[in-house]
């Protein structure tokens, strides 16, 4: 089933502290950026890719799809203040409301077609759906440095992009969001307060984001575990 994919890409990488967009550090001589957008040009369901930039990016950016053959970009937007502003410029450049839209991280660089195709399958039956992994750690509620409960762990997902959605039910999420000026971390927190069902897809642990330094390190082991394995 085909869908289109919304990458916003228009952060500036502070917490990576490269001093330029994190996006644009490569990975095996390759910007991460086009490692995330190869995923989605080789995948013959998606469509087309809409892709949020910061303005000062676009001269590099546009220069960088050339070099490295990346097709499907159909529109280049704006990105705002926040990733959900970046979002929702990247929504509004959507055709047709009827399909499935993914919203997926340019700095999630490992994201498997399958995983992909699993998620676009759950949300066009359930409206929403998100890939997810079971939290591996111990997770403590606190109060200042104490302890005030242990959170039961077996109901807890850590939440990934991509995530899948009706174009439609992604609009009204959207449109409440900013109507009531909620910021949600995910595109999910604000589907969920519509209220609309969303399904979880469990995911991998390799799809990480690369956030913070030591995060390059796990990106260069995961390359080379898969030109060992294969996977
Ligand atoms: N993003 C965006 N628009 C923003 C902020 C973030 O399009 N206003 C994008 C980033 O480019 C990234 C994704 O959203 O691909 C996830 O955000 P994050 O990991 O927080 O990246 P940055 O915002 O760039 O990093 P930081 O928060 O450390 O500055
Ligand atoms: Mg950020």
């Amino acid at each position: 089933m085909t869908y289109q994919v919304i990458i916003p890409a228009a952060g500036q990488g502070k917490r990576m502290g490269a001093g330029k967009n994190k996006l644009l550090l490569t990975l095996e001589g390759v910007p991460v950026l086009i490692h995330t957008l190869k995923v989605f040009e080789d995948d013959a369901e998606c469509s087309g890719i809409i892709l949020a930039i910061h303005h000062d990016d676009e001269e590099e950016f546009r220069a960088l799809l050339n070099t490295y053959g990346i097709r499907k970009v159909s529109s280049l937007v704006k990105g705002g203040k926040e990733r959900q502003d970046s979002v929702y410029n990247g929504l509004l450049a959507v055709g047709s409301m009827d399909g499935i839209v993914l919203v997926h991280d340019a700095a999630r660089p490992f994201i498997k077609q399958g995983i992909i195709h699993e998620l676009v399958d759950a949300a066009s039956k359930e409206g929403g759906a998100i890939v997810a992994v079971p939290v591996k750690d111990t997770i403590k509620k606190a109060a200042g440095k104490l302890v005030a409960e242990t959170v039961e762990r077996s109901s807890l997902w850590s939440v990934q992009t991509p995530q899948a959605f009706r174009a439609s039910v992604l609009l009204e999420a959207h449109n409440k969001a900013a109507r009531e000026q909620f910021l949600g971390t995910d595109e999910s927190s604000i589907v969920e307060r519509i209220p609309h069902p969303v399904s979880i897809i469990e995911g991998d642990y390799d799809n990480i984001k690369l956030t913070t330094p030591e995060d390059l390190y796990f990106a260069e082991a995961i390359l080379r575990k898969r030109k060992e394995t294969g996977v």
